[in-house]
């Protein structure tokens, strides 16, 4: 079965992850699969509202960290298609939505970030763990995340990777609303045939209006071109074999000669 399905009804096309023997981990594929998505939402004029879901205990434990170990010593896809995803996020001229249960790690988070309203979980945790990686944050986080919820709070949860939860997520604006567990898809699903009833010219206009994506493609760039070089670096490869291993990784000897 495909690990990210979609479905139209009445103006929504919800977008599900499904990988949940892995956590729903991103692999290239998969970022393809979700970017069809988003070009299909802009093309498709019956759909007026995307909604990215996840089915499983956990929104998604964030890239798929085998094939960041590949690429980290040169053997990833010739085709990035998380590149390709991000870019359909940050630039879509039609509403999308988030709902969020359990874990939300790494891209996971920082997705929500370009999402116009996000309902969570209780039980929703955010986790940037970047720093934890050796790596940096992507995805324009390093630009929007401290726009969002201010530098001090945006460091600590870079520099220190510890769960945000559902509530100070959503205290600090990240989120919407929190509800139980059982009425996360409900509730998304009312919201989002909500706003696919609205004239989506006004919407689409006032989003545009509402974000400034030049900004943040040209910060995206930058940030991409920084996380590519670290991918590769000695500390983010034993990060990467230390997850294999199921161990902690050991940084203490990197960068001594
Ligand atoms: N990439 C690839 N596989 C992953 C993964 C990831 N990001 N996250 C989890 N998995 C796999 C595990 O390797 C394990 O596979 P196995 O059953 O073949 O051993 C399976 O998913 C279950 O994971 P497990 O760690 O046992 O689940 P958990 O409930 O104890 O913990 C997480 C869940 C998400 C907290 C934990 O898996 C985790 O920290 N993952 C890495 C998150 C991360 O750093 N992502 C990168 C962000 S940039």
């Amino acid at each position: 079965m495909s690990e990210v399905t979609t479905e139209l009804n009445a103006g929504v096309l919800t977008i599900s992850i499904s990988r949940p023997d892995k956590k729903n981990a991103l692999t290239n594929a998969m970022y393809g699969a979700l970017a069809d998505a988003l070009e299909r939402t802009e093309a498709d004029a019956d759909i007026r509202v995307a909604l990215l879901q996840a089915e499983g205990e956990i929104f998604s434990a964030g890239n798929d960290l085998g094939e960041f170990a590949a690429q980290s010593v040169g053997e990833g896809p010739a085709v990035r298609h998380v590149e390709r995803f991000l870019r359909n996020l940050a630039t879509a001229s039609k509403p999308v939505m988030a709902a969020v249960q359990g874990k939300a790690v790494g891209v996971g988070t920082t997705m929500l970030l370009h999402c116009d309203y996000v309902v969570l979980a209780e039980d929703a945790q955010l986790i940037a763990p970047f720093i934890d990686l050796a790596l940096v944050p992507e995805a324009s986080s390093s630009l929007l995340m401290p726009l969002r919820i201010g530098h001090t709070r945006a460091f600590e949860m870079f520099a220190l990777c510890e769960p945000v939860s559902a509530s100070d997520a959503h205290a600090w604006g990240i989120a919407n609303k929190v509800v139980s567990r059982a009425q996360l898809h409900v509730e998304a699903q009312r919201i989002a045939g909500l706003i696919a009833q609205k004239p989506a010219g006004a919407l689409a206009l006032a989003k545009g209006l509402m974000r400034n994506t030049e900004q943040v493609l040209q910060h995206m760039e930058r940030e991409s071109r920084i996380f590519s070089s670290q991918l590769r670096s000695e500390e983010a490869r034993e990060a990467f074999r230390a997850f294999a291993e199921k161990r902690k990784p050991d940084f203490s000897r990197i960068g001594k000669g």
